[in-house]
């Protein structure tokens, strides 16, 4: 295992990561930093192929934990990327996968980020966890609290996905419903921490959710190596991922970055696309208008709850992975992401989250477009199950049949 150090996002200045820390003086992330140099002769693609951890948690050498025995997992991370099918309009594209993190636990890729974050903080002492959430977030926290054996305090908007609130519920933690957005959660959260000394979980005001969500970054890399079956690590041309507070798009950045500097890759990088929903595009808007900041998104609304995020915290860097990666930000609609929802299981067998139909939704403009070329490697991120977002598909319509009624086949016959 590495020594690891913080370093404040937007002034550079180090800060001790033995301790509890949020948000840096200026109120910015902080990211961990580690001795990457002492890692180059332990800590190689060779050795991690050969670890038998099924769980993110291999990558432990470039995590935030110093000894193995804090870690608090339930087997995150470790998804399969799965080849999509060249039929209907998935035909387009020659090497499209999925990295469906759906089969995470608690069935988000939110369970990495919550991994990492519980394992240091109750390593460093927190006696108490809060959170704002859309949904998935809690139901991860909820459950590695438990693990923990913490309590965990959490807030959402009242109308989160019902699965969510049963989970958390069920799962113990105290849960409040707030009559407003993920932005109105947080500053509950905050004053709640300043009463009652919660340690703050939010989206990149504590430092290891992102360092969780990073190793996407890492699989990625062994995954892509296997599809096009190549001894060397592999990066896709293109990758989109749904963005609301953005740790996923700004882990994977920075795993890339350290994996380069590691000694695993060179210098390319996939194109970054951001994809949020029409109702709630911060970070499209401020990425169209040349930006570095985004401001709060008025009226935010969309179905897909993890997109329903009008301002985050990390907004300049996510813009800046997008630029420098000669990506771009798209935004997709309801009835579009809920028909990409439809696509992805009648077409490909995956019952996605909208934010995953979103997703698929975007990579179909940008190769209609031509932004995306059609022999290009493309990953799409399934975020989480559509399990957990049933009540946004009615089922009234099924017809139903009599089993007592000798001809109820009848009506099926051609
Ligand atoms: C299924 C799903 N996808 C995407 C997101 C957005 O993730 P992030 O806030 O890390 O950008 C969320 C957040 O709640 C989510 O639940």
């Amino acid at each position: 295992m590495a020594s690891f150090q913080l370093r404040c996002s937007a002034t550079d200045k180090l800060y001790s990561a033995d301790q509890l820390q949020n948000l840096s003086e200026v109120g910015k992330p902080l990211l961990a930093e580690y001795d990457l140099a002492s890692l180059k002769d332990s800590f190689t693609p060779e050795v991690v192929r050969q670890r038998t951890d099924r769980s993110m948690w291999k990558f432990q050498d470039v995590m935030p934990v110093t000894n193995s025995g804090e870690i608090i997992s339930l087997g995150e991370g470790e998804t399969p990327l799965i080849p999509c099918l060249r039929r209907g309009p998935f035909e387009a594209f020659e090497r499209l996968f999925i990295k469906d993190e759906a089969f995470n636990p608690t069935g988000s890729f939110k369970a990495r980020g919550m991994s990492a974050a519980v394992t240091r903080a109750a390593a460093l002492g927190a006696t108490s966890l809060a959170l704002p959430s859309a949904g998935n977030a809690a139901g991860a926290a909820t459950a590695y609290a438990a693990r923990a054996g913490l309590p965990c305090f959490i807030f959402v908007p009242e109308d989160t996905p019902p699965a969510n609130l049963v989970e958390c519920a069920v799962g113990g933690a105290e849960i409040y419903l707030v009559n407003g957005l993920i932005s109105d959660c947080g500053r509950l959260v905050r004053e709640g921490c300043d009463r009652f000394g919660w340690f703050d979980l939010s989206t990149l005001k504590e430092p290891f959710r992102v360092e969780g969500k990073k190793t996407m970054g890492y699989e990625l890399a062994f995954d892509m190596a296997d599809a096009e079956r190549s001894d060397q690590l592999l990066l896709p041309d293109v990758i989109l991922y749904p963005a609301g507070g953005g740790t996923g798009l700004i882990g994977m950045w920075k795993a890339f970055d350290e994996m380069e500097k590691l000694g695993w890759i060179g210098t390319h990088r996939p194109r970054m696309v951001c994809v949020q929903a029409e109702g709630c595009q911060p970070i499209v808007k401020a990425y169209q208008e040349g930006a570095e900041h985004a401001p709060l998104y008025p009226n935010a609304h969309t179905c897909a709850s993890g997109l329903r995020v009008p301002i985050a915290v990390g907004d300049f860097l996510m813009l800046r992975a997008i630029r420098e990666s000669h990506g771009t930000a798209i935004s997709i609609s309801d009835t579009e992401l809920l028909d990409g929802v439809r696509e992805l299981a009648q077409i490909q067998g995956i019952y996605a989250c909208p934010e995953g139909g979103a997703v698929w939704k975007a990579a179909e403009k940008l190769r209609q477009d031509g932004w995306i070329k059609p022999d290009e490697a493309v990953v799409l991120f399934n975020t989480g199950t559509g399990l957990k977002y049933n009540h946004l598909f009615s089922t009234s319509h099924l017809p139903r049949l009599d089993q007592a009624d000798p001809h109820c086949l009848d009506q099926l016959a051609p």
